[in-house]
């Protein structure tokens, strides 16, 4: 089965898919994306994808060169041609391909590149027995909102975490939890499951909604409110939700065990609520 890439209405592989040393995307990360998944060969909530994609582009003024519909079309088709079921999507956003200035260049096209490879689910290990993670200082911007290719401190805090045996790391603003380099970070506080509130800080993911609409749907308290880091130190679960990650255990940060050190209750609840409902669509 092939990997493929399309790039501005090219079709070709993805070792053969080639973009301009001028694209901004590369001289500065200038320019936005999504990553999209399958189950099964149904694309997972790609309306929500697709409006997140427009926010982002919108918040720095891109504009996109397809329409959601043409995207959503553009997606399928890449799907059909990669052959998985299972399809990790990337949709990469730039705001072209110009001689170098800071500045907006006054005529230019953005770049569109989308990558279909098949999608690894995590060891299953990972998910039964949960996993570790570190807490870092968020150096990142303040408008964490935006899924901008502007990774740095995301990539050097993934880093840290995998160089000290940790999955992933969380960041840490002004003592307050935001969110983890790639996904969103639940606590468990007594009968409460808290998260990071929308805003500027975080990228509010399409994982975190849905997690957050089951449990209110099975009569979980749901709370989007800050927390701090002493907090999660002492709740009696973790978990982080995200596209590649869907709803996974924590049980370490910064070394220490979070409750009994085992994937808890609610936890291990949300994941099999996940599960049922994905299967069922
Ligand atoms: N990232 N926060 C950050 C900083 C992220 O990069 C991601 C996802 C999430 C979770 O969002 P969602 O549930 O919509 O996937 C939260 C993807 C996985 C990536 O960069 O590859």
């Amino acid at each position: 089965m092939p990997n493929i890439a399309f790039v501005n209405g090219k079709w070709s592989s993805i070792s053969a898919a080639k973009v301009s040393v001028e694209d901004r995307g590369f001289q500065f990360g200038d320019g936005v994306y999504e990553l999209i998944r399958t189950y099964q060969g149904e694309v997972f909530h790609l309306d929500e994808h697709l409006s997140r994609l427009e926010a982002s582009a919108k918040e720095i003024e891109i504009t996109l060169p397809y329409t959601g519909s043409r995207l959503e079309k553009i997606i399928r088709l890449g799907c059909r041609k990669s052959g998985f079921t299972d399809v990790k999507i990337y949709i990469q956003v730039t705001r072209g391909a110009a001689p170098r200035l800071h500045s907006f260049p006054k005529k230019v096209k953005p770049t569109v590149v989308m990558t279909f490879r098949e999608f690894e689910p995590l060891p299953l290990k990972l998910r039964e027995e949960g996993v570790a993670i570190i807490s870092t200082p968020d150096i990142r911007w303040a408008r964490c909102n935006v899924k901008s290719l502007n990774l740095l401190p995301n990539v050097m805090g993934r880093e840290q975490a995998l160089r000290a045996g940790a999955f992933e790391a969380i960041f840490i603003r002004d003592g307050k939890v935001t969110e983890g380099a790639g996904s969103n970070l639940f606590a468990v506080l007594g009968k409460k499951i808290i998260t990071p509130p929308a805003g500027p800080y975080i990228l509010s993911g399409i994982t975190r909604e849905v997690v957050l609409r089951i449990g209110k749907e099975n009569g979980l308290e749901m709370v989007e409110k800050e927390l701090k880091l002493s907090q999660l130190y002492s709740a009696d679960e973790l978990f982080l939700t995200g596209t590649t990650v869907e709803v996974l255990p924590v049980v370490r940060l910064d070394g220490k065990p979070i409750g009994d050190g085992r994937p808890g209750e609610k936890t291990k609840f949300l994941c099999r609520a996940f599960q049922e409902q994905i299967a069922s669509k």
